[in-house]
């Protein structure tokens, strides 16, 4: 059989399940395959609406509190921006990146009526990756200068300048030689960007609450304080709001927290309402910016981004934030949720250090490391999907759907007590063995977590076969 796409009435059988994981291990990755079963995760996302998705096969549902790092702020499949697709699917095609087009006018005059006052500019890209290297390259080109300043942790994604503006290590050190001239300060110390932010830089890039890092809000005052430096020195300020924009932290664009007006902004993910990918660079048109781009209109050609349906797409989604009001939504959502896991927090203190965020884009800290995967896992068996950050694994990412509603957050609340609980029961095997330097760095290690979480779900796949033992529900 082959894959289809809409999946509304087809019912899957756990033999054609299976035939699947094998094609997806065969020819995309085996290992992945290994690692989402070891962690309860081996669910065949095919239905998908609101703040769920489900298992044909197995009926599995799960609530999506990863949400592809912001992808999906408007809710899974939503219909107003599911009839605009079919809408323009019914007249248009991607368009022609040259020609003047009514859709991208539009949708570039929304964006400049929905941001901050001062950036009235757009450029269209394909994502997130490209909407950072667009970001870059125009500061490059507008002021001249080679030195990009980023953060330690950040994570801008992995096309050719971004990967080189990634802060850490683990993305970057297969593919040196990479941009030259790129510097990595601490995140939120204003000290350290101070002393590397001089007539030589040409952008300092940020994001106003770093998300891989570990959903890090930056302090109003370091913002401002950035700001205060770029403009001293000449260099741009680049805010890469491609997971925080559209919502996600309570206001339109997280840069609206602070007050703080970047030259440069980087937007993507929610933008394209979970349907359609686009992307774009909103920027001031100042003198330097001008200057260039009145010589280099093309520097930064997108045939993806931006095109015509893409633009109808996030037309809709714009409509339906504003018609909603999804940044409320996101603000009364987290602050619930976030009053909910603080509650946890101080009941177990010896699991979770600290909670922080904005709005819907909510982490937990926890003491150590390994504990993101296990409460990854947990969270699992208990119906929610969340992923822990890659650059902090310490930490848990809550990122819901922002459509979620009240009832829906009481579920996710639930969920997260209940896999506290699952933790709570492996940990006094886990907790003195963490005691031990060598043991603890064994229990961090990726591989050998997904190890043993696959040997421990062998084993519970083997009792679930014995009669009067079988697994229950979920
Ligand atoms: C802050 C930030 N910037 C850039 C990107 C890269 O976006 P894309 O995967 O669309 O290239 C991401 C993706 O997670 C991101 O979170």
């Amino acid at each position: 059989m082959r894959a289809r796409a809409s999946g509304k009435n087809a019912v899957l059988g756990h033999a054609e399940k299976k035939r699947i994981e094998g094609q997806f291990a065969r020819h995309i990755n085996s290992g992945q395959v290994k690692y989402l079963k070891a962690g309860h995760l081996d669910v065949l996302e095919t239905m998908r609406r609101g703040i769920r998705f489900t298992d044909q096969a197995t009926g599995r549902t799960m609530i999506d509190c990863f949400t592809s790092a912001g992808c999906f702020n408007v809710g899974r499949g939503n219909p107003v921006v599911l009839a605009a697709l079919e809408e323009a699917l019914g007249s248009l095609d991607m368009g022609s990146w040259m020609l003047v087009s009514p859709w991208k006018a539009a949708l570039a005059r929304e964006l400049v009526d929905i941001a901050p006052k001062g950036l009235n500019r757009v450029f269209f890209a394909s994502g997130g990756g490209d909407a950072v290297d667009c970001a870059i390259k125009l500061a490059r080109g507008a002021t001249g200068r080679k030195t990009i300043v980023s953060t330690v942790k950040a994570y801008h994604g992995h096309t050719g300048f971004a990967l080189s503006a990634n802060g850490k290590e683990h993305y970057r050190c297969h593919f040196e030689p990479l941009m030259p001239e790129f510097l990595f300060v601490p995140f939120n110390d204003i000290d350290a960007i101070k002393s590397v932010v001089n007539e030589k830089t040409a952008a300092v890039i940020i994001e106003p609450i770093q998300g891989e890092a570990g959903i890090y809000p930056a302090d109003d005052e370091y913002l401002k304080e950035l700001r205060k430096l770029c403009d001293r020195h000449g260099a741009l300020l680049i805010f890469d709001e491609v997971q925080t924009g559209f919502c996600r932290t309570g206001r339109f664009f997280a840069c609206e927290h602070s007050g703080v007006l970047p030259d440069v902004m980087a937007l993507a993910k929610s933008i394209g309402g979970g349907v359609y990918p686009n992307g774009a660079v909103l920027y001031r048109g100042i003198p330097g910016i001008n200057k260039f781009l009145s010589r280099h209109h093309d520097f930064h050609p997108s045939y993806n981004g931006g095109s015509d349906i893409g633009c109808c797409v996030s037309l809709a989604v714009i409509r339906f934030m504003r018609e909603t009001r999804l940044w409320e939504r996101a603000e009364r959502s987290g602050a619930r949720l976030r009053s909910a896991l603080e509650d946890l927090r101080r009941e177990n203190p010896a699991i979770i250090r600290e909670v922080r965020g904005k709005g819907l884009m909510i982490g937990i800290e926890y003491i150590h490391e390994f504990m993101g995967p296990m409460m990854s896992d947990a969270l699992a068996r208990n119906g929610v999907f969340a992923a822990y950050s890659g650059n902090a694994p310490q930490v848990m990412r809550f990122m819901p759907p922002l459509v979620a509603t009240d009832e829906d957050m009481d579920e996710i609340i639930a969920a997260a007590r209940a896999a506290v609980g699952v933790m709570k029961s492996i940990l006094p095997l886990a907790l003195p063995a963490a005691k031990v330097p060598f043991l603890l760095n064994l229990l961090n290690n990726e591989r050998v977590q997904t190890l043993l979480f696959n040997w421990l779900r062998s084993a519970e796949d083997l009792f679930a076969k014995i009669p009067g033992l079988g697994r229950r529900g979920n």
